[in-house]
């Protein structure tokens, strides 16, 4: 029986044939699960990554072309390093919502961020060919999703955890996530320079969705290639902590009745939650 506080995983673990994938949390710290064990249509994936470039399109006013990268150059940082987040999307479309119950998801969080754990960012990732001006190796420098908390950190139990669901697909050349296998057992942040040479990229197609412990260092490769490189990611957190984005009362009742998982959406969402206050906190009079 594999328990993470209250949650019995084991079954999903035996469904779905994910014991593999444990080990490799535990020694690797990072695990690209496929399409075809997360048993998704291909139309599954496409509303997710057409989602995306809406949200794209509609923040930016700029169109996202997947063969030849945006419409038009967009001011600031994006134009410099070749990409641009987006934040808050459980607001803009269930599809969001829905990738977040998805039984696998589910307990390989579980696995590493135990019973309760919250969702911190719904985030989306729009990545297109690194410019030439930008002269690093890597357009996100490494270091460790949960930073925030100081080292020295224990493996088994993070503090942070995130998933990235691949929405094209993912190689060293375009632009891919890339990793220090094994980094998540130093518990502790990388000293500049150090994690690049020892670094490799996930390379995996479209569909799959990678796991990864929030101590494990991290970047993300330029990218040499034309087109673009699609992302929903989410880092998640213990319950101890506050999630960087706040769900909590934002979700509406509609989103729940469609879930096919409820009761766990209520828990990430933090809908379950009784010590901290929704709204402005009271303040009492000075005497
Ligand atoms: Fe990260």
């Amino acid at each position: 029986m594999i328990v993470n506080n209250s949650i019995d995983i084991s079954e999903i673990v035996a469904e779905y044939g994910l014991t593999d994938h444990l080990i490799e949390l535990d020694e690797v710290g990072l695990t690209v699960v496929s399409q075809e064990t997360l048993r998704l249509s291909d139309e599954w994936i496409d509303r997710l990554r057409d989602a995306l470039l809406r949200v794209g399109e509609a923040r930016t006013g700029v169109s996202f072309n997947l063969a030849t990268g945006p419409s038009a150059n967009i001011e600031g940082r994006p134009s410099q390093t070749g990409q641009m987040i987006f934040s808050h999307l459980v607001h803009e479309d269930q599809a969001f919502i829905d990738v977040l119950t998805h039984p696998v998801k589910k307990a390989l969080m579980t696995y590493m961020l135990g019973d309760g754990h919250r969702l911190a960012v719904s985030d989306g990732w729009i990545k297109w060919q690194t410019p030439d001006a930008w002269e690093n190796e890597v357009t996100t420098g490494f270091h460790t999703d949960q930073s925030m908390v100081p080292a020295p950190w224990h493996w088994r139990v993070p503090h942070i955890a995130n998933m990235n669901w691949t929405l094209t697909d993912y190689t060293r050349d375009d632009g891919a996530l890339a990793y220090v296998p094994g980094s998540h057992r130093e518990g502790r942040l990388p000293e500049p320079d150090e994690a690049l040479p020892r670094a490799i990229p996930v390379e995996a197609p479209r569909g799959s969705l990678v796991m990864f412990n929030g101590a494990l260092w991290h970047g993300a490769y330029r990218k040499k290639t034309p087109g673009l490189r699609l992302t929903m990611l989410g880092q998640h957190c213990r319950p101890y902590m506050l999630p960087f984005q706040d769900f909590k009362g934002r979700i509406p009742n509609e989103s729940f009745e469609h879930s096919e998982d409820p009761e766990y959406l209520r828990s990430l969402m933090r809908e379950d939650e009784t010590q901290l206050r929704v709204g402005p906190m009271p303040v009492p009079p000075i005497a």
